[in-house]
């Protein structure tokens, strides 16, 4: 059997080259050594694992994450629990972790979704009646604002306050800090986020932790108190939530999968949503479809009418192919001796799927730098081509939110506003924390309006 392609370069080379260009540091692999090797990028252990970017390895790895072969097991992403705790979804495994799923998953599917949608377009009124002719809009600020507000409102309810201000200002700050490539050391690293006083790094991210949680323990228990079998947002159904033996979850579990969902159902959004923006304002010719066939819709003021729309829908997958927020999947480990890409593996190793890899695959993807939204009308691509969301057990649990945010937030803003990108050179994927951001920020102007009968709420 073939042994494991492994980079000469020292584990700590590595690392740093993972941190500071992960792009790079990914593709110039892929061309030396293809399908699968061996990766040291500090997953929380020291030891190296795997990266494979190979459809049907991924969709083996996929497929297979909860039988004898190979588990998803929770612990090893440990590098987050100091931005989420350790009592969620993604920290769990097993039993345990299939049940917190269940609970978390149907406020996530089906009518409560549906509900959603106007929840999100009038956020998204809201915040473009502040863009006016005379500023640049910082793109990437006012994706968060809209995306911050739809989470804080869908898991819990929340709409206004002291408390949900404070929130979002120390949620954003929060995730501001490890947002730059030099930030995201303070994940990888864990030593550095050692407190050192209020004013070093360390310092600051313990304070909005603690300011942050004392917000949510506050909330918790309010809600705790006064039970209202009306609400539907994630908050209320997990504290009506019991296992099998009558026991509900704790302020602590509750405090650990509330900050779980607020940190990834926020910032990944934003940032897909930031790179859409580009790319519709730097391709005129992407611009004119999409306008094309925002205006055959009859009702631009019913946030569903863009949930059917083809263009729209191929452009949020090319912006999430080209650049997916995500780079990787979590990890899979390997339980009994199994063989991928033609190489064995032993139990124990761990392997992630690296969808960047998978979605530049020239074989898959023709020109795969190029943004053409076409390839997505042209051709079906499979679970396993194409995966944004990742899969298997530990799939995305976000992803039909995320993507109704998606179309609806262009929509609603592209059918409203007519805008020009002000940037003049091009901007390059970059690493954002532990997602896939941009290396510019994206300014863009307003300069018009399509349909000033569309309602504003106040
Ligand atoms: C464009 C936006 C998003 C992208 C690209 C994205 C991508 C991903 C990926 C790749 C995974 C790992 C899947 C795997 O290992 O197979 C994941 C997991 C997860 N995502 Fe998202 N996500 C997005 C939005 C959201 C939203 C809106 C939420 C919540 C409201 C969310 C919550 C989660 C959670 C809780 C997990 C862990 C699931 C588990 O371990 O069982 N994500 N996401």
């Amino acid at each position: 059997m073939n042994t494991i392609p492994t980079p000469k370069e020292p584990a700590l080379v590595q690392i740093a080259q993972w941190i500071f260009d992960p792009v790079r540091y990914m593709s110039k692999n892929f061309q030396k050594y293809g399908d699968l090797f061996q990766a040291y990028v500090s997953w929380g252990s020291s030891d190296p694992l795997l990266m494979v970017s190979e459809p049907k390895a991924m969709q083996y790895m996929l497929t297979h994450d909860t039988t004898k072969q190979l588990t998803a097991p929770g612990d090893v992403n440990s590098i987050l629990e100091p931005l989420i705790g350790r009592q969620n979804l993604i920290l769990l495994s097993g039993k345990e972790h299939r049940r917190r799923r269940q609970l978390v998953m149907p406020p996530f599917h089906g009518e409560r979704l549906q509900a959603y949608g106007e929840i999100i377009q009038q956020i998204t009124q809201q915040v473009i009646a502040e863009w006016s002719t005379e500023e640049p809009v910082n793109v990437r600020n006012a994706m968060q604002k809209m995306t911050m507000r739809v989470i804080l409102q869908a898991v819990f309810g929340l709409y206004e306050g002291e408390r949900y201000n404070r929130l979002e200002t120390l949620l954003s700050q929060r995730l501001n800090m490890t947002g730059s490539p030099l930030g995201a050391v303070l994940l990888f690293l864990p030593w550095l986020r050692k407190d050192f006083g209020a004013w070093s790094p360390g310092g600051r991210i313990r304070q909005i932790a603690e300011e942050t949680d004392r917000l949510l323990f506050e909330e918790i228990r309010e809600r705790r108190a006064n039970p209202d079998p009306n609400r539907v947002d994630i908050l209320s159904l997990l504290l009506m939530a019991e296992d099998e033996a009558g026991h509900g979850l704790t302020d602590q579990d509750l405090r650990d999968e509330l900050m779980t969902l607020l940190t990834a159902g926020h910032e990944t959004t934003a940032t897909a949503l930031t790179w859409a923006m580009y790319w519709i304002h730097s391709l005129p010719e992407v611009k004119e479809k999409l306008l094309a066939e925002l205006d055959q819709v009859s009702n631009p003021n019913d946030p569903s009418s863009f949930l059917k729309l083809s263009y729209l829908n191929a452009v949020c997958n090319e912006t999430l192919r080209i650049h997916p927020v995500a780079m990787l999947t979590f990890p899979r480990r390997v339980e009994e001796p199994i063989e991928l890409c033609g190489y064995q593996l032993e139990p124990g190793i761990l392997i992630m799927g690296s969808i960047y890899l998978l979605h530049q695959r020239e074989d898959l993807y023709p020109e795969p730098q190029q943004f053409r939204p076409e390839r997505f009308l042209e051709r079906q691509f499979s679970p396993y081509e194409f995966m944004p969301f990742g899969g298997g057990v530990r799939r995305c649990v976000g992803a039909a939110l995320a993507q109704y945010e998606m179309k609806i937030i262009l929509g609603t803003i592209l059918s409203t506003l007519d805008l020009e990108l002000l940037n003049q050179k091009p901007v390059a994927p970059t690493r954002r924390g532990i997602t896939l951001g941009q290396n510019a920020q994206i300014w863009i102007q307003k300069i018009g309006q399509h349909s000033p009968q569309m309602a504003v709420p106040s």
